[in-house]
C-alpha cells in the first residue's frame, strides 16, 4: 500500500466514526478503501477490483460512472447550484412531473427530501395531519408497521422500525408506533405453513386496528418487500388483502420503495406485483441511484387537496428542509431515471435476477436453508445442521471467502436478537449473466471455507 492510503487509513481510523461497525475490530482487520467505480465493478486503494453485488447499500440501480448523470450534474451547478424550495426550480418541477407519470396508482403530488428516512418522516407527518383534517371528530394518529421492517434511523422513522437492534439503545422511541408480525415463510412467526394459513399475518393487521380502534388509526406502512430485515417477499394475496383492511377502516397504506423502486424487484415499482395502489409512496436509494443524495414522498390528489384551505386557516404542510428539492439533486434523479427507462433495466432485474435466484437455490450446501428473492433483491439465509441460524463465526468464514473470491454481497446486521446469518444479494441492474454466475461461485466458495 503506498504511504498516502497508509495515512488516509489512519487518519481514517482517527476521526472517522462508521456507522454500524464495532471499530475495535480494526485491530484486527481494515475496513475496504473504496476508491473507483464503473458499471458493477469497485476497485479498492490496493487495485483489487471486487464485483459489487449489493449495489452500495441496495441503491446504485443504473451502476456507478455513468457519464451523462455527472454532465447533468455539473451543467445544473454551472446554472443553478442551489435555491430552497420555497419557490420553484426546474430540475424539481420537472422531475416531479416525471415520477407522476411513471409512478403507480393516483401518485401525482410529490415532496422532496433528502433521504429515506426522511420521506418516511414526512409520510407520517402528512398521515397524521390529513386524518386530522379529514376525520375532524377522531383523533388518527397511530401508525401501524411490521417487526423486521426497515423505515430509517431518524426518530419517527427508527420508530416504524421493527428491528430490535437498531432502537433498543435509543429508547423512548416516538409514541403511536405498533407493529405485526411479517409475512416470513420460512420461519413463521406464528407457527403456520403456506398456503394452509389463509395469510394469517395479514389479519393482524385488522386486529390490531379493531383493537386500537379505527378512529385512532392513520396509517399502515409496509415495504412491499421486506429488505434489510431478511428480503421478505410476502405471499401473492397479501398486499392486495392488505389494500381492503386499510381501505375498510379509511386507513392509509404508506408504502415504502424505498429500496423496491425504480426497478429492483423486476418492475419499476414492486406495487405493480400486486396491482396495489398506495396513498402514499416514500422514494430515496434508487431515485438517484444513490449520484446525489435525494428522498421523495408521493401521494394522491385526495390527500393533496385536504391540505387546501384559505391563507391563514392553518391548512398547509408547515415542514421544510434546506436541501429538499435540491436542484442539483433533483437534476442526477432526471438524468438517472431516463437511463433506467431508456435500457428497461427493470426487465433485465427480472430476467439476470431469476437466473441468479435459481443458481444461488441450486448451490450444494447442507448450510443453505432458504434463498428466496424477488427481481435483483434475494436473500441467502445460512442454517446449522439443526435448522438454526449459522452461528456468527462460521457466517463470517462464510463472508471472509465470498470476499476472497472478488465479490461484495451484503449481511443482515442489528434485526434479530440472536446470530445473523443471511446475505443479501442486490447487485446493480445491469447485472450480466456472467457476472451472476461469479456471485454463485463466490457463494459456493464461501461456503466451502465451513
Ligand atoms: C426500506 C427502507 N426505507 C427507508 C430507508 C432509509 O433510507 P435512508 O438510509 O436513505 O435514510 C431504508 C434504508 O436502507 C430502507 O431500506
Amino acid at each position: 500500500m503506498s504511504a498516502n492510503l497508509g495515512d488516509l487509513r489512519a487518519q481514517d481510523r482517527a476521526h472517522v466514526w462508521h456507522p454500524l461497525f464495532q471499530h475495535q475490530v480494526l485491530d484486527e482487520r481494515d475496513l475496504l478503501l473504496v476508491a473507483k467505480g464503473q458499471g458493477a465493478t469497485l476497485t479498492d486503494g490496493e487495485g483489487n477490483t471486487y464485483l459489487d453485488a449489493y449495489a452500495g447499500l441496495w441503491n446504485v440501480n443504473v451502476g456507478y460512472g455513468r457519464k451523462e448523470i455527472a454532465d447533468a450534474v455539473a451543467l445544473q451547478i454551472a446554472k443553478l447550484s442551489f435555491y430552497p424550495h420555497s419557490q420553484i426550480n426546474e430540475p424539481a418541477t420537472r422531475l416531479a412531473t416525471r415520477l407522476a407519470e411513471i409512478l403507480p396508482g393516483e401518485l401525482k403530488h410529490l415532496f422532496f427530501s433528502n433521504s429515506g428516512s426522511e420521506a418516511n418522516e414526512t409520510a407520517f407527518k402528512i398521515a397524521r395531519q390529513y386524518s386530522r383534517q379529514q376525520h375532524p371528530g377522531e383523533n388518527r394518529y397511530k401508525i401501524i408497521a411490521r417487526y423486521q421492517g426497515y423505515h430509517g434511523f431518524t426518530y419517527g422513522a427508527m420508530s416504524a422500525t421493527g428491528q430490535v437492534g437498531r432502537r433498543s439503545k435509543f429508547e423512548p422511541l416516538v409514541p403511536g408506533f405498533l407493529h405485526v408480525d411479517p409475512p416470513y415463510c420460512y420461519r413463521c412467526p406464528l407457527n403456520r405453513t403456506y398456503p394452509e394459513c389463509g395469510v394469517a399475518c395479514v389479519e393482524e393487521f385488522e386486529k390490531i386496528i379493531v383493537r386500537e380502534g379505527p378512529e385512532t388509526v392513520a396509517a399502515v406502512i409496509v415495504e412491499p418487500v421486506i429488505g434489510g430485515g431478511g428480503v421478505i417477499v410476502p405471499p401473492p394475496e397479501y398486499l392486495p388483502r392488505l389494500r381492503q383492511i386499510c381501505d375498510r377502516y379509511d386507513v392509509l397504506l404508506i408504502l415504502d420503495e424505498v429500496i423496491t423502486g425504480f426497478g429492483r424487484t423486476g418492475k419499476l415499482f414492486a406495487a405493480e406485483h400486486w396491482g396495489v395502489a398506495p396513498d402514499i409512496a416514500t422514494l430515496a436509494k434508487g431515485v438517484t441511484s444513490g449520484y446525489l443524495p435525494l428522498g421523495a414522498c408521493a401521494t394522491t390528489p385526495e390527500i393533496f387537496s385536504a391540505f387546501l384551505g384559505e391563507p391563514g386557516a392553518g391548512r398547509e404542510f408547515a415542514q421544510v428542509s434546506t436541501y429538499g428539492g435540491h436542484p442539483v439533486c433533483c437534476a442526477a434523479a432526471l438524468a438517472n431515471i431516463e437511463i433506467i427507462l431508456r435500457e428497461r433495466l427493470w426487465e433485465n432485474a427480472a430476467r439476470v435476477g431469476t437466473y441468479l435466484l435459481a443458481k444461488l437455490q441450486a448451490l450444494d450446501s447442507p448450510f443453505v436453508g432458504d434463498v428466496r428473492g424477488l427481481g435483483l433483491m434475494i436473500a441467502v439465509e445460512l442454517v446449522d445442521d439443526s435448522g438454526a441460524v449459522l452461528d456468527a463465526e462460521r457466517a463470517a468464514k462464510v463472508a471472509a471467502g465470498i470476499r476472497q473470491a472478488g465479490v461484495i454481497v451484503g449481511r443482515m446486521s442489528h434485526v434479530m436478537a440472536g446470530p445473523e446469518s443471511t446475505f443479501f444479494v442486490a447487485p446493480p441492474l445491469i447485472l450480466t449473466e456472467a457476472q451472476a454466475d461469479q456471485i454463485a461461485a463466490a457463494f459456493a466458495a464461501g461456503l466451502d471455507a465451513i
